[in-house]
């Protein structure tokens, strides 16, 4: 396959140029709302003190920094991400954290020439937006250790995570559907919701060993119905239906948010809106020899 066929810059420049200020403004939904997804395998995750990890798609470095504090001083973690603005946030944070054994490089994670210098790989929504994922899980491989481990959240398909697929619905009875040309971010959050293909995927990449943990949750998707809703526009699938729809989104705007605010207004919870939501924690092994 030539190097333009695997090529990410559309994707990350999609990522840098629309998505980063969208993230910045819904930073208290995409990091204490999803951050469930991660939270048990986190805690759960055992890692020795002393070994080295990597975060690839880390974003604004939360679940580096908690990596960082897992392994200790004599650790170390590396997070990837193809935003330099998300990782000037988790440079800061970790700087404040006082924590010195913890960097983050802007790269893509599919074409990063690593070292095979680390004994765990995480990530947490950020492995769904390679242009070959069997690539990327090559290149991923490559900086693991013999016998290293990858771990990684991605979400289950758009039926299981109704705080999506409903948006997209109602949304849907307004606009059409994003046309074939639609800028996108990349094959998108659902690309490894098939466990058989994503084994497939991690085979062909050289691991073994992969195995499938689901969570089921509500998740936080809005401070206040007015915010889920501005969440919703914004981002994810219904927010791409929206922004593809230029124009014609903007003449029927006012229809399309009088019908979220009604949907989204039922799942209220003490002010907020919590909806349900799914995922894989995904975990595989590069053979030890
Ligand atoms: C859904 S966000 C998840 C961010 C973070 N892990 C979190 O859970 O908050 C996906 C992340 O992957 C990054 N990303 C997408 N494609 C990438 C690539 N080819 N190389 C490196 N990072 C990439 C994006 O910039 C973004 O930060």
């Amino acid at each position: 396959m030539s190097e333009a066929a695997v090529s990410n810059d559309e994707f990350t420049a999609f990522w840098n140029n629309v998505l980063v200020d969208k993230f910045e403004r819904f930073r208290n939904i995409l990091l204490d709302g999803l951050s469930y997804h991660s939270e048990a395998p986190l805690r759960t995750l055992e890692i020795a003190q002393g070994a080295r990890a990597l975060d690839v798609g880390c974003g604004w470095g939360d679940t580096a920094i908690a990596l960082a504090r897992k392994v200790g001083p004599s650790g170390s973690v590396l997070g990837l991400d193809c935003c330099d603005a998300f990782l000037e946030k988790g440079r800061q944070d970790a700087r404040a954290a006082g924590l010195a054994n913890l960097r983050f490089v802007a790269a893509d994670v599919q074409t990063y020439h690593f070292q095979p210098e680390f004994d765990f790989c995480f990530s947490r929504f950020g492995m769904m937006f390679f242009s070959n994922p069997v690539a990327a899980m090559r290149n991923i491989r490559s900086a693991l250790k013999p016998g290293g481990r990858l771990m990684f959240i991605t979400w289950r398909a758009l039926a299981d995570n109704p705080f999506m697929a409903i948006p997209k619905q109602i949304v849907l009875q307004y606009l059409p559907p994003p046309g074939e040309n639609a800028q996108t971010c990349g094959p998108g959050p659902f690309s490894m919701a098939n466990p058989e293909v994503v084994t497939a995927q991690l085979r062909a990449a050289g691991f073994e060993d992969a195995r499938f943990e689901l969570t089921d949750g509500t998740v936080m998707i809005g401070a206040t119905v007015e915010q889920a809703m501005d969440f919703q526009l914004a981002l994810g699938p219904a927010g791409e239906i929206f922004r593809e729809a230029g124009v014609q989104a903007g003449q029927r705007r006012q229809e399309i948010e009088d019908a979220l605010r009604t949907e989204l207004s039922r799942h209220l919870q003490n002010g907020k809106v919590y909806m349900q939501s799914s995922s894989w924690a995904i975990t595989a092994r590069k053979p030890a020899a």
